[in-house]
């Protein structure tokens, strides 16, 4: 058994509020997680914002394990999904069912159809480890890796610089990539990610970030009150495996059109082939044209009983909605059962198996290239109506 220690090894706290105190500072400690079945040893890093608004990351996986935001009462209260211990997240029985609660996800987020892809006249071959496709990079993803972290305070934000190399052809991906990921929480009460890459060969990328959340707090009862507000008036519809068709087709008159705010359970077990093969939710929507380099509203999520409310921005083309539909009370994290639908995901991304669509947005880097995108979840609330 891995002990958890909480033992404070640094504090930053270079904020320096002049004043003495009057206003709390951010700040961000680094803490012991534990030491992984390989060896390697990992860190918790702990963000506060000005606002008390807690985050807790590991360079294990980029996994985020707690975030602690207000309701609109200012209580707060834990609205991720996870585990208060390293041995959770590295056990073969997590790893073997990943949900991948709270991890950073690469080299290529969502599916490929059977783990095969051409490029320039090259065929490569990657695992199929959500039969008979490739899931989010395979079992040694990026969710997998103990990354390089650098704590960082500017001003009232603080957050956590994670960088790997991954070698050239892991995982059957052609050239070196060189990564770098940047998680920020902001004094607006907003959870920044940057995601930087380069390579030495032309390669597909699509790095995204999975956290599930409640925002009733975390894994207390079901999602499907939550009301959901997604910008975009089509979405990819998927075979039985959950590879897209190609299609880019109109949500509206069907249980995908979120354009106005909807209950997530109103639809959730609709009679329609769609749902059924998802098993619920499990879809990418196409986000309402916009510069691709700038921030665009791809969500909103707000739970009635708290108020509180989350936005999701990002300059990726596409949001998979993923309603929890596999949770099935198998893992137990600070003290809650995750039974199905009690967490929601909302993974910014381009298009499940691009590589295999000529006509969904690229997702192949070419070495003379620097992939960067940006996502900002930002939470804030709303009186009672
Ligand atoms: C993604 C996939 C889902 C599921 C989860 C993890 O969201 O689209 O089908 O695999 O990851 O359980």
């Amino acid at each position: 058994m891995l002990r958890t220690t909480a033992v404070l090894l640094m504090a930053l706290m270079l904020c320096a509020c002049a004043g003495g105190g009057d206003a709390p500072s951010a700040d961000v400690e680094r803490s012991d997680f534990g030491v992984t079945p390989a060896g390697d040893s990992v860190d918790l890093y702990t963000l506060t914002n000005p606002n008390g608004v807690t985050m807790e990351v590991t360079n294990y996986g980029g996994v985020i394990t707690s975030l602690r935001v207000p309701d609109r009462n200012g209580n707060l209260e834990d609205v991720v999904l996870g585990f208060d211990s390293l041995a959770t997240y590295t056990s073969d029985a997590y790893r073997s069912a990943n949900p991948y609660f709270g991890a950073l996800i690469g080299r290529y987020g969502n599916r490929i159809a059977e783990g095969e892809f051409s490029l320039n006249g090259e065929t490569y071959t990657l695992e199929t480890n959500n039969a008979p496709n490739h899931l989010h990079g395979g079992t040694e993803g990026f969710d997998q890796v103990v990354w390089d972290a650098e704590p960082f305070q500017k001003g009232d934000s603080v957050g956590v610089v994670l960088s790997h190399t991954s070698p050239d052809g892991h995982g059957g991906y052609p050239g070196r990539l060189d990564v770098e990921v940047t998680y920020t929480l902001t004094p607006d009460n907003a959870v920044a990610f940057d995601y930087h890459a380069t390579t030495t060969e032309a390669t597909p990328v699509n790095l995204t970030q999975h956290s599930y959340f409640n925002l009733d707090g975390d894994g207390d009862g079901t999602i499907l009150d939550h009301e959901l507000m997604i910008n975009a008036d089509r979405f990819t519809p998927v075979d039985s495996t959950l590879i897209p068709t190609g299609e880019l087709r109109s949500v509206e008159g069907t249980p995908f059109d979120f354009t106005e705010p909807t209950p997530i359970g109103d639809g959730i077990d609709a009679d329609n082939q769609q749902i059924a093969y998802g098993g619920g939710y499990d879809h990418n929507f196409v986000l309402a044209d916009q510069p691709s380099d700038t921030l665009r509203l791809a969500a909103r999520v707000y739970e009635p009983d708290t108020g509180r409310l989350m936005t999701v921005r990002t300059t990726e083309p596409g949001v998979q909605f993923y309603s929890g539909n596999f949770l099935d009370g198998s893992f137990t994290g600070k003290g809650e059962v995750y039974d199905q639908r009690e967490g929601l995901a909302l993974e910014t991304q381009h298009f499940p198996d691009s590589p295999n669509q000529p006509d969904f947005p690229s997702t192949i880097l070419r070495p003379d290239e620097e992939y960067s995108t940006r996502t900002v979840y930002q939470f804030s609330t709303r009186d009672a109506q």
